[in-house]
């Protein structure tokens, strides 16, 4: 059992408060992803859980016992970083076992007198076997770290985590170091280690791919508080603010300034080179929240966006089509990311490759306005 809550967390460093207050339940087993942009606070969020950073203020709570005033090391946690520094000198079985064979004591001792064993020489073996087992590394534990690909040093790194048996693993973009196809290939290894493990785990990175393929729940962070925290899918689906809408999928969300009128007993969302009829939900929205006649920021992401002489899941219609003047195309394959532009609204689409679309065309697009968003100019809070 290990549950993990942050109440109120700050952390102010001179003038920077880095972590702004930050509410936070990672549940028993949880594997809870914290993403966002360079410099939000999420390593400092981390740190603090491990107790390598004193917190500000608020508190720091790992099975309801309060441990901000606990040492990292009677935290009970494992921390694998993105600069995982293995020990050169030593094989494998050394660097997994070094934190066994040799614990810190609080006897004011210089280093290394203050070093003492902590288990035996059977256990220090049990648990490296265990771990190089379920990392797939028995055989490779008699080797240096430079005789291993960076994949398997990344695995050597989490052995030293997993030899320890933590209550808590925090990971802070332990992944970062290794090349793309590698990146992918661990990503699915750690998941599948979480799941056999059930081991409470705070993983952070700035890539939302990562976040979104690895996380029960992800907790996007901007400006040193946690915008929305929730599953995958209901961050894509639902985000709470405009920053989550473009923070949240590949490629990002179109956003731009749209007029909301009445129009023959509907709402439309003028964007001024062409309109849009809300659906009736979003219609009532509006009214209700009295933005007919407001403007409001319109949100459409490049996947919802067909072109119309393909398009077979959204039916064109009066309020859902306009025609956009092909900039860019880039094929991927089985799609293309199209740059289309309209007047001065530009928008990015992901395109079937069966569309006979080429740069410079005109062509008209479909929209599903099922799937669109509507935000908040001044607040930026979703309002559908
Ligand atoms: N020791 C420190 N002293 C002063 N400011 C710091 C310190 N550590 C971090 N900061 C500042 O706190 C903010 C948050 O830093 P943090 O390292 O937590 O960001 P991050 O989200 O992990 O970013 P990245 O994705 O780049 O790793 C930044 O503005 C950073 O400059
Ligand atoms: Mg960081």
């Amino acid at each position: 059992m290990a549950r993990v809550v942050l109440k109120d967390l700050t952390k102010t460093f001179n003038k920077v408060t880095a972590v702004k207050g930050i509410n936070l339940e990672i549940r028993d087993k949880e594997f809870m992803v914290l993403v966002g942009p360079s410099g939000c606070g999420k390593t400092t969020a981390l740190r603090m859980i491990a107790g390598l950073e004193e917190a500000s203020g608020g508190e720091i709570l790992i099975d309801e016992r309060v441990v901000n005033d606990v040492s990292p090391k009677d935290r009970d946690i494992a921390m694998v970083f993105q600069n995982y520094a293995l020990y050169p000198h030593m094989s494998v079985y050394d660097n997994m076992s070094f934190g066994l064979r040799l614990k810190r004591e609080p006897s004011g001792k210089p280093w290394p007198m203050n070093l003492k064993r902590t288990y035996t020489k059977e256990e220090i073996d049990r648990r490296v076997q265990q771990a190089g087992e379920i990392l797939g590394l028995k055989a490779l534990l008699q080797r240096k770290p430079k005789e291993l690909s960076g994949g398997q040093r990344q695995r050597v790194a989490l052995g030293r985590a997993i030899v320890r048996d933590p209550k808590v693993f925090l990971m802070d973009e332990p992944l970062s170091n290794l090349d793309a196809k590698l990146r992918v290939q661990t990503r699915a290894e750690l998941i599948k280690l979480h799941r056999r493990l059930g081991i409470t785990t705070v993983y952070v990175t700035h890539d939302q791919i990562e976040a979104m393929t690895m996380g029960d729940r992800i907790a996007v962070m901007s400006n040193g508080l946690i915008q929305q925290c929730d599953k995958p899918l209901t961050l894509y689906n639902h985000p709470t603010n405009l920053f989550v809408a473009t923070f949240i999928g590949s490629p990002a969300m179109n956003c731009f300034p749209v007029a909301v009128k009445e129009q023959g007993g509907n709402v439309v969302a003028d964007a001024g080179v062409f309109a849009v009829q809300l659906t009736d939900a979003q219609a009532k929205q509006m009214r209700a929240g009295g933005y007919v006649g407001k403007s409001c920021i319109f949100g459409i992401r490049p996947e919802h966006i067909y072109d119309q002489r393909i398009s077979t899941l959204v039916q064109a219609g009066a309020g859902n089509t306009f025609s956009v003047d092909v900039d860019v195309i880039e094929p991927l394959g089985s799609n293309a990311e199209m740059h289309l532009k309209t007047g001065d609204i530009t928008m990015v689409a992901t395109i079937d490759s069966a569309s006979p679309a080429k740069v410079g065309d005109r062509i008209d697009v479909v929209i599903d306005m099922e799937k669109s968003h509507l935000f908040d100019k001044e607040t930026e809070q979703a309002l559908y």
